[in-house]
């Protein structure tokens, strides 16, 4: 007899790995959605003002005092002011600034412009969050091209916001749309869950990338923010020295379009419209 040699493996032992499950999502409650309309109806009139009010001469100083009064007459608060120190009522970026701009005196609208304003409202501790990119006078084509493609792949994106769809479903389309156009869809910024926080699971990337969250499935009571962020030249982004401004890196225009969305057996709700 002879002992059986065993034979090498040929491959080390696989590391064993933890399946990766997303964050369970908040499901709403009917109740919490009336309260949430109200929330996302609330941001709606501040872009209305927002639409008024972006001209050439404006500060977004301005504008952030103009948000705020509509805010407060309506019994809701800014859900960015204070978040992480954010020490604005809204985010105000212009041009090649994509996301996260603070609103200054110093920063007057020009013609010509595009300005990304990004809304968040607090109401009955529920949050409504919706940002939208406005020309300034008139702007030159290649920026009217980036605003509207961007805000038709946010529009892509709510289509697949259907029961029995994955939260992948709205990032592709999103990502498709975009890049069938010859834009680029950011990366590191992402829409979201929202409800009583603004930043709730799943993430919701505008972009396939084998994310769990992807595989997240779209119910009934789930509620998220959709928000293709979208830049002319390259998808890079840098963070400025103030440690909130979003800029592209090599200086292209940028643009931001987002609704907060209810996924319902009927179809999607926008929430945030007037
Ligand atoms: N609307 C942004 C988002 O979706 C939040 C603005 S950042 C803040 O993440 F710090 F200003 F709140
Ligand atoms: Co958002």
């Amino acid at each position: 007899m002879f002992k059986r040699r065993r034979r090498k493996k040929a491959y080390p032992k696989p590391v064993k790995q933890r399946r990766k499950r997303p964050p369970q999502p908040i499901l709403k409650s009917a109740r919490e959605i009336q309260i949430m309309r109200e929330a996302g109806r609330i941001v709606g009139l501040v872009h209305l003002a927002m639409k008024e009010a972006v001209r050439p001469g404006v500060s977004t100083w301005e504008l952030d005092q103009i948000a705020n009064e509509v805010l407060q007459k309506h019994n809701a608060t800014s859900a960015f002011l204070g978040y992480r120190g954010y020490p604005g009522h809204i985010c105000a970026s212009i041009n090649d600034e994509l996301v996260h701009g603070i609103p200054s005196k110093e920063r007057i609208l020009r013609a010509g412009d595009i300005i990304s304003i990004d809304v968040g409202s607090n109401y009955r501790g529920f949050i409504g969050d919706s940002a939208w990119t406005y020309a300034v006078g008139e702007i030159d084509e290649e920026a009217a091209r980036l605003m509207a493609v961007t805000e038709a792949s946010l529009y892509k994106g709510i289509e697949q916001a259907v029961v029995g769809n994955r939260v992948v479903d709205i990032s592709r389309a999103v990502q498709q749309y975009v890049e069938a156009h010859d834009f680029y869809v950011v990366r590191g910024y992402t829409g979201h869950g929202v409800g009583r926080q603004m930043h709730e699971p799943p993430q919701v990337l505008n972009y396939v990338a084998g994310d769990p969250d992807g595989n997240t499935p779209l119910e009934e009571g789930l509620v998220i923010a959709i928000e293709p962020m979208v830049q002319g030249g390259a998808w890079q982004t840098k963070v400025l020295r103030d440690d909130w401004t979003v800029v592209s890196q090599d200086g292209s225009l940028a643009a931001h379009f987002e609704h907060t969305v209810a996924i319902t057996n009927n179809g999607p709700e926008i929430l945030t419209l007037p």
